[in-house]
């Protein structure tokens, strides 16, 4: 049976028996999906424990994004999890930021440029809250997904600088069969859409094909023009960047990541990929 927590104290005295041993943490906003249980299975692989958060936290969404619209699901989630994670943490938004709450946890290096150009707040937000986690949790290991890598390095740079217990661990994308990323906001997407969508993953594989040739900025470009002739509404990037540090790369001399942001009605979808392994 998976027990449901909702403090921090609570979940602080539901971890202490099981310090004997190494414990897995799987941060999570809910809505779970296939894509999820492959995190959790994957905290399986490095702990006997596993505790899921589930929180949609406010700090990482701007006010005229889709925080109410967040699909919350905690009864269904915790189904989906049964057998599978030991702790279900579900905290109030008060729980995590009572009254006077004043702290930003603000990470440098990874987090510049591509989502934080067009979601400003997101990281800060994403920190913060993944800071109060690990420190209430102080789990021996926690995965992140590669569908969000941006953040996985964002996650990776904190946990080093803080000095926190905790691996971080990534574990790749899982894709629908026609390719695309699984996400809770797919859920957002009418049928049209989801058509639509689907193309982000081709494109992508377009990209990197293109790039062999040497071009980046030409297979950017090409990559982005696609997106739009799929019918997505806005580009908010094509990059191909470092895999390790997400600057700007000439050549791909080393390993390379190409990474996308779309907008397609009124779900902003993300993915990447590596471009030279
Ligand atoms: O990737 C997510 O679901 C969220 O950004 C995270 C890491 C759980 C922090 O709220």
């Amino acid at each position: 049976m998976t027990e449901l927590v909702t403090t921090l104290a609570g979940l602080r005295a539901a971890l202490a028996p099981w310090r004997d041993g190494p414990i897995a943490m799987v941060p999570t906003m809910g809505a779970l999906h296939d894509g999820h249980l492959s995190l959790v299975h994957e905290a399986a692989r490095h702990a006997p424990r596993t505790v899921v958060s589930i929180f949609v936290n406010p700090t990482q969404f701007a006010p005229h994004e889709d925080f109410d619209a967040y699909p919350r699901t905690l009864e269904a989630d915790m189904a989906r999890l049964d057998g599978s994670a030991d702790i279900v943490f579900a905290p109030s938004p008060a729980e995590m930021y009572p009254r006077g709450f004043a702290t930003l946890v603000s990470v440098g290096g990874p987090s510049q440029g591509l989502e934080s150009d067009f979601r400003p707040h997101f990281f800060a937000g994403v920190a913060t809250v993944v800071a109060k986690l690990l420190l209430a949790a102080m789990p021996d290991v926690a995965v992140f997904g590669e569908k969000d890598y941006q953040q996985l390095l964002v996650v990776r740079r904190l946990a080093a600088d803080l000095g926190l217990v905790t691996r971080i661990v990534g574990a790749p994308t899982l894709r629908e069969a026609d390719g695309l990323a699984m996400s809770s906001r797919n859920a957002y997407l009418d049928p049209r859409e989801r058509t639509i969508a689907a193309q982000m993953n081709r494109i992508l594989k377009d990209v990197i094909a293109r790039a062999a040739g040497g071009d980046l900025h030409g297979a950017e470009d090409e990559g982005r023009a696609a997106l739009l002739d799929a019918g997505f509404d806005k580009v908010d990037y094509v990059a191909i960047r470092d895999a390790a540090s997400l600057a700007p790369v000439r050549d791909l001399s080393r390993p390379a990541r190409v990474l996308a942001a779309a907008h397609l009605g009124r779900t902003r979808l993300i993915d990447n990929m590596p471009v030279n392994v």
